[in-house]
């Protein structure tokens, strides 16, 4: 008789143990499990940014729940009663008249409604800045040019929430936004009054609208997001997150923290403070007082009436639009004057930024994989061009300020508008310039650091009367960050004609990419290579002039030493 004695396990004990232990059992999801708490993920204050949309996404998906048990998506019409005292008696849409139930009767309405619209507010402003990392920091490049068309889609999707979201509570402000709404739908040609009888259920305001932005707002939108979202983090965890350039730092390589504890602990903390700072703010800084505004009525238009700030730039386009670009061609209008500011404008933007990414690694022919990050000193054109889109977004959203402006500095709504419209073309070309000679003085200055060191403000003079000035030089780590980096070269192509004189085919094309890619990379500054350092090391026996022991004696101030030659 055999015996065989089984092998020993560590059985769970703990409650939660014993939970992971039979989930796992049905699902081997402990593999999965084991490792992600494993994965190394580098650590960059800015990596948090993204986190900031996630969390005010997290926030609004909550407090939205907590307000679709009371809104009532209806443009039924009632007489209000009930607080504010203003309010009362007065005719209004359900939806109007649950928002300020809302506000008003239900405990804690007040607080998770603003608590919802800072949410917004955030979670937009979390996308940008987000974004803006991404861009400045090249790490939209390959492999992770899928992952800047879903977080692009994410950003239109988001401003669709924030849009069909502050249009439900049907107040003066939230109709007149859809009435702007109604303009540049019309204003497409051929379909557009269609679209609009289609989106309206009839001729504008309609009783439809504010039902179908409700389905829109709490389930379509936020479904897709949630969706999103998912394929989003899916993607930064199978592409690896990007590093910043640092001492030891390749492409091959992640240098970070494990996921478990270090990251998640951290991921957790930033939870807590943004919940924190959303519930402060929704708690003492009232947003969207829709009692001050009224019910919707599409006579009144209140000045002073401005979007949420991510829709500002829409706003502030159709204000700079000259109004005179409007023709009755045939019977029928062409309203170029909403169709440019509205349609064309804003389809630029987008069109830019989702295809910057194929765009520049077309004009850089590199098809290589990036997971370190680019200083942006170090893509001058590009950081040049984030900053030139950047300027003329905050010119557009300053242009839907305009009566703001002129009211609160007593200027002429005019001269305004005008200096609006000649700053939106020379502005960003100003700014893309500006940027574009600081990245490059920056270039300049690190060569000029990593070649001489840094400046240490002491005067030496030597006993034959010559005076210099001790340069420190710079250790590993700063001169591997200044020097590690490609400065690329303009594309070069094929001649126009082959060998016996033949025009060969596809050459305007290449042409035109290679004018672009000119443009991107005629000016450059190398990074100081390896010959560059040793030569100006051999003649630099200043920089390394510190004193030691058995060295040659300085002078320095007015204490006189001697220096051996
Ligand atoms: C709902 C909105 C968004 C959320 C919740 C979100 C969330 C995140 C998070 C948490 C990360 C990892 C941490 C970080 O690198 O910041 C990340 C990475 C990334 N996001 Fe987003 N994001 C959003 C929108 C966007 C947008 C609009 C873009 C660009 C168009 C974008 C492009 C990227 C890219 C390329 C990465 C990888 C970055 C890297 O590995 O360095 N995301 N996102």
């Amino acid at each position: 008789m055999s015996t065989t004695t089984p092998p020993a396990t560590a059985e769970p004990t703990t409650p939660v143990g014993k939970a992971a232990d039979y989930l796992d059992q049905r699902t081997k999801v402990g593999v999965l499990a084991k490792q992600l708490v494993r994965k190394v993920f580098p650590d960059h204050w800015s990596f948090m940014l993204g986190e900031i949309a996630l969390w005010s996404f997290i926030v609004l998906i909550l407090s939205g729940f907590f307000l679709t048990m009371f809104f009532e998506p209806s443009m039924a019409l009632t007489v209000y009663h009930g607080a504010p005292a203003t309010m009362d008696g007065q005719l209004m849409s359900a939806a109007f008249a649950s928002t300020l139930d809302m506000s008003f009767e239900v405990r804690g309405g007040l607080l998770m409604r603003q608590i919802h619209h800072w949410s917004a507010l955030i979670f937009l402003a979390g996308i940008v800045v987000h974004m803006m990392r991404v861009f400045f920091t090249g790490a939209f490049r390959k492999p992770r040019e899928l992952n800047w068309l879903v977080g692009m889609t994410m950003l239109i999707l988001g401003l669709g929430a924030g849009f069909t979201g502050y249009s439900l509570p049907d107040d003066v402000l939230s109709g007149n936004g859809l009435r702007i709404t109604d303009g540049v739908v019309k204003a497409i040609p051929v379909i557009g009054s269609y679209m609009s009888y289609f989106i309206f259920g009839g001729e504008f305001p309609g009783e439809h609208i504010i039902p179908r932005l409700f389905t829109l707002h709490i389930l379509v939108i936020p479904a897709l997001l949630l969706a999103l979202i998912g394929l989003h983090l899916f993607l930064m965890v199978l592409n690896k997150h990007t590093q910043y350039p640092g001492g030891g730092r390749t492409d091959k390589n992640v240098v970070g923290y494990p996921a478990v504890p270090a990251f998640a602990t951290k991921m957790g903390g930033n939870f807590f403070i943004v919940f924190g700072i959303l519930a402060l703010m929704g708690g003492t800084m009232a947003i969207n007082n829709v009692w001050n505004y009224g019910p919707y009525d599409p006579s009144p238009v209140s000045a002073g009436a401005q979007p949420d700030w991510y829709m500002l730039f829409l706003e502030g386009s159709l204000r700079l639009m000259p109004g005179q670009t409007e023709y009755v061609i045939g019977g029928y209008t062409l309203s170029l004057n909403v169709l440019i500011p509205a349609v064309v404008i804003p389809g630029l933007l987008f069109t830019f930024l989702f295809v910057y990414p194929f765009i520049e690694a077309r004009v850089t022919g590199d098809r290589r994989e990036h997971h370190v990050l680019d200083r942006p000193r170090n893509v001058p054109t590009r950081t040049g061009l984030g900053v030139a889109f950047l300027t003329a977004f905050i010119i557009l959203a300053l242009a839907g300020s305009n009566d703001l402006i002129a009211t609160h500095f007593a200027m002429s709504i005019n001269d305004i508008t005008w200096a609006f419209r000649i700053l939106l073309f020379v502005g960003p070309w100003f700014a893309f310039w500006v940027t574009k000679r600081i990245c490059l003085g920056l270039q300049r200055k690190d060569r000029e650091l990593v070649l001489h060191g840094h400046e240490t403000g002491r005067i030496v003079r030597f006993a034959n009367g010559e005076y210099i000035e001790v340069h420190k030089p710079l250790d590993e780590q700063e001169r591997w960050l200044r020097v590690n980096y490609e400065a690329h070269k303009p594309l070069e192509i094929e001649p126009a004609t082959d060998a016996r004189g033949v025009r060969r085919k596809g050459y305007k094309k290449d042409r035109r990419w290679q004018r672009l890619s000119r443009f991107f990379y005629e000016d450059r500054v190398e990074p100081v290579t390896p010959a560059e350092l040793a030569a100006a090391h051999s003649h630099g026996e200043h920089d390394a002039l510190e004193p030691q022991h058995g060295a040659p004696e300085l002078v320095t101030g007015t204490r006189s030493v001697e220096r051996e030659h």
